[in-house]
């Protein structure tokens, strides 16, 4: 694996599905789980570079965790506080206030380090220049090593290979009865302010990819994700609806995609209360973190003992350790 930017990065086995090839990483993080130091001196003398062009906690210290775990140096810069504001279009004019232009960062950053690390947000503003992923492709572009998203402005692949690590390891403790497949369901929750699509995209693109659910998608008329990552998945308006029978349900708001950027509705019937959890197969409930409590998820789900987002959370280490051991093991 040279770039880890999506699920269309993950090595595909001349035989089998790409499903197989995410269980097999799956099973891989899971051993890093068991035993963390297994391929301690895997990064020996080799550097990532973490940069930051937006806020983080988990992603920020869980990198750096399976970073040393790997016997790897990791630097962490915060480009959005503390660098120069870069520019990342092509022949731009730059008498506005970019002070650098990527193309002469990058090079450089790719003579510091093994791997870079970058997480960028969208804009919101314009869904051509999100979506055209302009910002990793030029890193790609011009640093010249390996490239792991963490987070960009359509994608957050290291969160949603740990959505399906938690969701294995839930499903080994507890497994569906018979030949029936989890049911697991995406559902849109209300937000005080407009956020990307990249976490419920990512998800819908994994599970999709993974192919050993029935994958739901619910939310509020108008809402629809980019067809590109949801393609297979059950569209339903009805939160209730979708609800039954869930065995895992996934809590994420995000702002509109067609009509960009924008909020429709914010209607606190959308937020998962226990009443509505009682709906499902005594589910287990995921959120990727932050998360705005009594707006988003109740109290009561979050403090019960269907919230599984503190472990989703750990097993962050795990998925960023993997896609880095497949980094140092396959290019460098
Ligand atoms: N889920 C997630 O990416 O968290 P951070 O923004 O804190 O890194």
């Amino acid at each position: 694996m040279k770039n880890f930017t999506s699920v269309n990065d993950l090595p595909f086995p001349g035989t089998g599905s790409i499903g197989d090839t995410i269980d097999a990483l799956v099973q891989k993080a899971l051993a890093y789980k068991s035993n963390p130091l297994k391929d301690k001196t895997l990064g020996l003398n080799k550097r990532i570079g973490c940069l930051f062009l937006n806020p983080s906690m988990r992603t920020r210290l869980s990198t750096q965790i399976a970073a040393q775990n790997l016997g790897m140096d990791a630097i962490v810069f915060n480009v959005g506080q503390e660098g120069w504001s870069l520019e990342f279009e092509e022949e731009a004019i730059m008498s506005g206030s970019s002070v650098e232009h990527v193309k002469d960062a990058a090079p450089i950053l790719g003579k510091y380090f093994d791997i870079l690390a970058i997480r960028t947000f969208p804009s919101l503003k314009n869904r051509e220049d999100d979506y055209s992923e302009l910002y990793i492709k030029q890193f790609i572009k011009y640093t010249g090593i390996p490239i792991v998203s963490l987070e960009s402005a359509t994608l957050h692949p290291l969160q949603s290979f740990t959505d399906i690590i938690t969701i294995s390891e839930e499903l080994s403790k507890h497994p569906t009865s018979g030949s029936r497949k989890a049911k697991i369901v995406l559902t849109w929750a209300p937000h005080v302010k407009p956020l990307p699509q990249c976490v419920a995209n990512s998800f819908s693109q994994w599970i999709n990819a993974w192919g050993k659910s029935d994958f739901i998608i619910t939310h509020p008329e108008d809402y629809e994700l980019d067809e590109q990552f949801t393609k297979g998945a059950k569209i339903i308006y009805n939160q209730e609806e979708a609800l039954k029978n869930a065995d895992f349900v996934y809590v994420k708001n995000w702002s509109t995609f067609r009509d960009y950027g924008k909020i429709y509705t914010n209607n606190p019937k959308w937020m998962l209360t226990n009443k509505r959890w009682q709906l499902t197969n005594n589910a287990k409930v995921m959120h990727c973190l932050p998360v705005r409590r009594n707006v988003e998820l109740s109290d009561e789900i979050l403090d019960g003992p269907m919230s599984i987002v503190t472990q989703q959370a750990s097993n962050r280490v795990w998925a960023a350790q993997t896609v880095l051991s497949e980094i140092l093991t396959s290019t460098l």
